[in-house]
């Protein structure tokens, strides 16, 4: 394809360090998309004649044919997929399809595939957050009213409900999905017609092969578009994201199922056994799910390092822009997956869930604010009453509720009998009324706005 200028053809390890088809063949439906919009384009500018036009097209469309059927050939001396494609085309109709790549380079046709093909990767994240989010809605109004501690410094804070716990993650992959919106809209400019990097001076219309390629406009600046590639970096960081709050979510899940706590059972289909230890029932799935963030956040990292230091315009450190984004989506996927299907068959454990949320005084807030409210006490000093009685209940190993009212009393004479009324778990999420809070009701309020947002019932 270059072979003109050279007088001896490339070393092995020159081929093999050159050739990217072992995993650009990814894009070859994009390619070819690409090349039936440019050759169309070209027709209707006059630059290539109708006839070659026809049968450039109905040769890549048996390109495609065959790529469907057999999947892509590798072949180290075409480097990569834009040449394989070229190539066979050439095999099947003659040197006709070498008017394929007038006003064209693989430097803007690689850039217009790439974004091509993270496009489509956002949908399917999307539609996979999408339904993640409905298996956490789902639950979440099972357990709207079921009460278990909230933890700060995986202490025992304040009880909240499970409702609440999970739509946290709702929230998360909200954001998340909208990254990815955000991402996608950026993107969604056509680098085609940018050639190798100063343009082209072929009458070409780029507004024509912006729109078959679904794109809204094309780029503004021929150098930034075949060396941009930060719709590979907004598509790893949005994916770095989502990982991390997934990873949070698996790390959950191996705690919740770990015998001290026992807040889930882990359904059969996302456990494992040990081959030594009979009883073992391991939270593999979700222990991948946090490792694989590991991978994606490193997929982001590559590739922000591989970007740094170019100067403009095209560096062949561009190919490696690709594996980063394949194994990052890839993982991501499989992870998503995996967690819908987790959050969707877990047993949640709501009776230890309570026991815990009464063993851990975490009602003692409550009893400052009662303190507050009903007797005018400052916040501070109603805090180290409070401390008092927590202390108290401690050396006498029983919950704050069943403290009997002398004790408490002589801790401080003007708690009276009322205030049983807020040391009681359900008392304490019930009274978290503010916008947001654990309360039932406020909890249920939101299930129903995010039902509505992502088009649930
Ligand atoms: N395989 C190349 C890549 O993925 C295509 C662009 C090659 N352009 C060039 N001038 N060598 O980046």
């Amino acid at each position: 394809m270059w072979g003109g200028r050279f007088a001896e053809g490339p070393a092995a390890v020159m081929r093999e360090i050159n050739a990217s088809i072992p995993f650009d063949k990814r894009l070859w439906r994009q390619d070819i998309a690409g090349s039936r919009a440019h050759v169309a384009m070209l027709a209707e500018q006059g630059i290539v004649s109708a006839g070659d036009a026809t049968l450039i097209a109905d040769g890549l469309a048996r390109v495609a044919a065959e790529y469907e059927a057999d999947g892509v050939p590798e072949d180290m001396a075409l480097e990569d997929i834009h040449m394989h494609v070229e190539h066979r085309l050439a095999e099947l109709i003659g040197p006709v399809a070498g008017r394929l790549h007038t006003a064209r380079s693989r430097n803007d046709q690689v850039a217009t595939d790439f974004r091509l093909w993270v496009r489509d990767a956002i949908d399917a994240v999307d539609e996979g957050l999408a339904g993640l989010q409905r298996a956490l809605v789902t639950r979440a109004e099972e357990h709207a009213d079921s009460v278990m501690p909230g933890f700060t410094h995986l202490q025992s804070a304040q009880p909240v409900t499970l409702g609440h716990h999970l739509m946290a993650y709702f929230e998360m992959i909200h954001r998340d999905r909208s990254r990815f919106e955000d991402a996608r809209a950026r993107m969604n400019e056509c680098p085609l017609g940018s050639a190798a990097l100063a343009g082209t001076g072929f009458p070409i219309d780029r507004e024509a092969t912006a729109e078959a390629l679904g794109f809204d406009r094309p780029t503004d600046n021929s150098l930034d578009a075949v060396s941009d590639r930060d719709f590979a970096l907004d598509y790893l960081m949005a994916a770095a994201t989502t990982a991390i709050h997934l990873s949070r979510l698996a790390e959950e899940f191996v705690l919740w199922a770990s015998q001290p706590f026992g807040f889930v059972k882990l359904p059969d289909a996302y456990s494992t056994g040990s081959s030594i230890m009979p009883q073992k029932r391991n939270p593999d799935a979700a222990e991948l799910v946090r490792g694989h963030a590991g991978r994606i956040v490193g997929a982001m990292t590559a590739l922000t390092i591989t970007m740094k230091g170019l100067p403009l315009a095209y560096s062949k450190d561009m190919q490696d822009d690709k594996p980063p984004v394949f194994e990052a989506h890839d993982l991501l996927a499989l992870s998503i997956a995996a967690m819908t299907g987790m959050v969707e068959t877990v047993t949640f454990r709501t009776d230890r869930m309570r026991a815990a949320a009464e063993a851990g005084f975490a009602t003692a807030t409550d009893l400052a604010d009662w303190l507050v409210r009903e007797a005018g006490i400052p916040f501070r000093e109603a805090h180290h009453i409070t401390g008092t009685v927590v202390k108290r209940a401690e050396a006498d190993g029983v919950a704050l509720d069943a403290l009997p009212l002398a004790v408490l009393q002589a801790i401080d004479p003007r708690i009276d009998a009322r205030v049983f009324a807020v040391l009681g778990i359900d008392a304490s999420v019930a009274a978290r009324t503010s916008h947001g809070g654990t309360a039932p009701d406020q909890v249920r309020q939101r299930i129903a706005e995010a039902k509505a947002a992502i088009g649930m019932e």
